[in-house]
């Protein structure tokens, strides 16, 4: 029998749930290389030490919300070489050593792989997703069951639903969502069951989801 020990896989990834509100942060590795990078600061440094390496390059943050930033001084701390990536907007509200913009359509490489920013505006002005290959984390963009919401302020409707219809459910549909927070059944889902249990995934047109949106927000009061 050949035993095979080539890696099968280019990335892993690893969810830590916790902070202020069943938040996510995610560790993705480059597993030719090792590199790594988190995704949203939404822990303690303490969560996530014991799964950090010297590969360790970037932090990536999906939008300036105060829950998804709240522990980047601790991560920049640990580890003073981070790069920090976000929107424009989003990067010149945190403190970072070494920031760098995440541009709609730029790519940011971990190691060998590529991460593609996409920006989706409508939960908040810059609220961007990050792809690569078969994944996409989509902060408060998206969640397992329904979109972000639109109670914030520059929150808006119809841009959320620019964003989600165009931008991401547009994606292949084996696509998985990795969220900014454990809302759903379960953890994550890909992008056509996700819109098979969403109402809010379901809408005929714009005017169709904001008014789905609308209902939504007045039965969360
Ligand atoms: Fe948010």
């Amino acid at each position: 029998m050949t035993v095979r020990t080539q890696i099968e896989t280019d990335f892993s990834i690893r969810s830590f749930k916790g902070g202020y509100d069943e938040n996510f942060t995610y560790i993705l590795t480059c597993m030719r290389t090792g590199s790594q990078c988190i995704m949203d600061a939404a822990v303690p440094y303490e969560q996530i030490e014991p799964f950090t390496t010297s590969g360790l390059l970037s932090l990536f943050i999906t939008h300036s919300h105060h829950d998804h930033t709240a522990f980047l001084k601790e991560y920049t701390a640990h580890h003073p070489d981070l790069v920090v990536v976000s929107h424009p907007n989003c990067i010149k509200q945190v403190n970072a050593n070494y920031p760098q913009e995440a541009v709609d359509g730029g790519t940011v490489t971990v190691g060998q792989l590529n991460v593609d920013a996409i920006h989706t505006p409508g939960h908040n002005p810059d609220s961007v997703c990050y792809r690569l290959e078969n994944v996409v984390f989509t902060g408060d963009t998206l969640f397992v069951g329904r979109t972000g919401r639109t109670v914030n302020s520059g929150a808006d409707a119809g841009t959320l639903f620019q964003s989600v219809y165009n931008k991401l459910l547009t994606l292949p549909s084996e696509t998985i969502i990795y969220p900014g927070h454990d809302y759903g059944s379960v953890p994550t889902i890909s992008v056509s069951e996700n819109i098979k249990i969403s109402p809010l995934l379901q809408a005929e047109n714009e005017a169709d989801f904001i008014s789905r949106m609308a209902a939504f927000e007045a039965s969360r009061d």
